[in-house]
């Protein structure tokens, strides 16, 4: 699979479409979230977090003020990170590439943007905007390796890029 452009008309629409990139993410995927502040990033981890563990996003909070928050209930292990933090510091703390780089967990970041150079081969990028309805939100998926090949067809209530995809 390519890119994909979606549109979640809802919050619940977000976290419905994180968690069906959950059950399809294959241990080992680095997945890259970018958009500005209240695009919806740590919303769709929710919904992430429950396609790993129907119940397991429920304690879900923002890793902003710790960095690295890692759940265990799963099918595997999420870490859930924000490189917002991070924008100023000369180098990760080794916590974080040691997540990056597992084989074994499911790493999501936040504004990776910030740290482009420490995404490694195997990721899936997420981009969100704010449409003009403040509610509404344009979700592009790339997945240049083709590590969910499945999406587009999973998605497809949302798809609106390519048509018929
Ligand atoms: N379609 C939508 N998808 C996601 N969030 C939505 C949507 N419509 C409204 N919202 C609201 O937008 C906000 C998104 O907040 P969230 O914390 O997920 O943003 P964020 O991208 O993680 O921001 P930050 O960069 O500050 O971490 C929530 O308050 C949510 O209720
Ligand atoms: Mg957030």
């Amino acid at each position: 699979m390519g890119t994909l452009q979606l549109i979640s008309p809802s919050l619940e629409s977000t976290i419905q479409i994180g968690r069906i990139l959950g059950k399809c993410l294959p241990a080992g995927t680095f997945v890259a979230l970018d958009g500005i502040l209240g695009a919806g990033k740590t919303q769709f981890v929710k919904g992430i977090a429950c396609g790993l563990d129907e119940g397991g996003w429920a304690g879900l909070r923002s890793p902003t003020f710790t960095l690295m928050l890692s759940y265990h209930g799963g099918r595997c292990v999420l870490h859930h990170v924000d490189f917002y933090r991070l924008n100023e510091s000369p180098e990760l703390p080794g916590e974080i590439l040691e997540a990056i780089e597992s084989d074994r967990a499911i790493t999501v970041v936040e504004w990776a943007d910030i740290w482009r150079e420490v995404w490694p081969e195997h990721y899936v990028h997420v981009s969100f905007e704010i449409e003009d309805d403040t509610n509404k939100r344009r979700i592009t998926i790339e997945d240049p390796r083709g590590i969910c090949p499945d999406l587009a067809k999973e998605l497809d209530d949302y798809v609106i890029e390519p048509a018929g995809a």
